[in-house]
């Protein structure tokens, strides 16, 4: 069945002059502008303090555009000059998205928009609350057609700032109103984890804790913290990445199967996942930073010595943490999760290794032991899925080697879209289902507030390496080990 056509609409960006709208955002509205998905005569309205005038806008805009390369500039200056707009918005005043109103109505009249809205919130945490508030007083809450809002990461800082956000959302916004995106769950392969476990008989009646030892979710970065280090020194690895991304990616491989298809049906399932998650203790938890090393033959410089960052910092560039999962799916199956910027390749994996056979009577048995079968699940580079299982080796004895089946997105599909670009689309047409509900986003939070309250002391790692010896002890300690893929 051929996806429904989203409505037209005013896409509104609020922090239109920053960093992600002009990185990240504005090139996906392009590549989307140019799709069949992409309802005809929409227009984007850039928003933000700095006083420029459409045509300011549009250089900027194609600026940003140019330098990503994604079309010929003749093409770019078409789509500038006939979908963007642009509205400064003064710093503060009751009623400062009065303007912003009268424009928006304006514009919908002249262009015979139907009155639909999307606010994306491209702007650091602490605009988000005096800009849901400006967006209500204004009356931007609701309008002739539908009114959405998307928010991105980092909804808060830790559990009672996740909750005032909230409670300032839901002052201002009806829940069926609000996305809140977070980019892994817009990527092909994270979603796939929902067709690969509950399409595929075999793959979930093995998928528990009669078959499986244990599972990792390993989220490696190359990068280092780039030039964000005003927001990363406030954030570090577990706010950045644990809490959302790689606890998205942990709902999906634990959850249970849904009744239906249903946004609330799923999303229900992975809340349910949240709450049987046992408290984290101090030894559970492995904090990192790196040092200064090598990574590809390069030197680098370690975290300490990046641009912004203090020399003294104590914000973790890694995180390595075991968790118990208390329901009855997976009691006694330990999950470990790993993220860390500076690691020596960029790869997002998930591994469920089987639990070995209770009798081996193959001359490889330590083999065995060393390289139980293992599902890996590849989110990112080189997207699909690879079985590792054991084959008799050719001879009379009777030795067995580990060998692996695998299955690439690439080959079969070709190039995946941008998580973005789905989630974006989603927005369009109105579907949260790959969005984090209120609930969902403060259960997560929950997860690691004591961590965030009380942090364990931080190891250090040289960039270029797997993280600290301690990411590996902490498995070994319960007599497992990290895969790579
Ligand atoms: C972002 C984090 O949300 O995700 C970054 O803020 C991180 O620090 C990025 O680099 C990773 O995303 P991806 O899609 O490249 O794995």
């Amino acid at each position: 069945m051929p996806s429904p056509a989203a409505e037209p609409h005013l896409f509104v960006v609020l922090g239109a002059t920053g960093d992600l709208m002009q990185r990240k955002v504005l090139p996906v509205l392009y590549r989307l502008s140019a799709s069949a998905q992409f309802p005809a005569g929409t227009l984007v309205l850039g928003v933000a303090r700095r006083r420029l005038d459409d045509a300011g806008f549009r250089t900027m805009a194609l600026d940003s555009l140019s330098s990503g390369r994604v079309a010929e500039p003749e093409e770019l200056r078409r789509y500038c000059d006939s979908v963007l707009y642009y509205q400064s918005v003064p710093d503060e005043g009751d009623d400062r998205f009065r303007a912003l109103r009268e424009r928006i109505e304006g514009l919908e009249k002249e262009h015979h928009l139907p009155g639909n809205r999307v606010f994306y919130l491209a702007l650091p945490l602490d605009a988000l609350g005096p800009t849901l508030d400006a967006l209500g007083a204004a009356g931007l809450n609701s309008g002739p057609g539908w009114t959405r809002v998307v928010i991105e990461k980092p909804f808060g800082h830790d559990l009672a700032s996740a909750k005032e956000l909230n409670r300032n959302v839901h002052r201002h916004f009806d829940e069926k109103q609000v996305f809140r995106i977070d980019h892994y769950l817009g990527k092909e392969t994270v979603q796939n984890l929902l067709v690969f476990r509950f399409a595929n008989m075999f793959v979930e009646s093995l998928w528990n804790r009669d078959r499986i030892d244990h599972v990792t979710i390993s989220v490696a970065e190359e990068l280092g913290v780039e030039q964000r280090a005003a927001y990363y020194e406030a954030a570090g690895a577990l706010r950045d990445m644990i809490q959302n991304h790689v606890t998205q990616i942990l709902t999906l491989v634990a959850m249970e199967p849904p009744a239906t298809r249903e946004e609330d049906s799923i999303r229900n399932e992975k809340v349910k996942v949240l709450q049987s998650v046992a408290p984290l203790g101090p030894d559970d938890v492995v904090r990192g930073q790196y040092g200064p090393g090598t990574l590809n033959g390069t030197s680098v410089a370690g975290y300490r010595q990046e641009p912004g960052v203090d020399p003294h910092s104590e914000t973790e560039t890694f995180v390595a943490l075991r968790m118990r999962i208390a329901n009855w799916r997976w009691q006694d199956v330990p999950f470990f999760l790993r993220t860390g910027k500076r690691l020596p390749q960029r790869r997002t994996v998930v591994v469920l290794t089987f639990k070995a056979p209770p009798v081996s009577f193959f001359q490889t048995a330590a083999e065995y032991e060393s390289n139980p079968d293992r599902i890996t699940i590849i989110i990112q580079p080189d997207e699909g899925f690879e079985l590792a299982f054991e084959v008799k080796m050719p001879g009379r004895e009777m030795r067995v080697q580990t060998h692996r089946m695998r299955f690439k997105y690439s080959q079969v599909f070709g190039e995946l879209p941008d998580g973005y670009e789905t989630l974006l689309v989603d927005v369009m047409l109105g579907d949260p289902t790959h969005f984090v509900r209120a609930d969902e986003v403060e259960e997560s939070w929950r997860l690691y507030d004591s961590v965030l309250a009380a942090p364990p002391p931080l190891t250090f790692y040289p960039a270029g390496s797997w993280g600290p010896g301690e990411a590996q002890q902490l498995l070994e300690k319960w007599g497992r080990r990290w895969y790579y893929g």
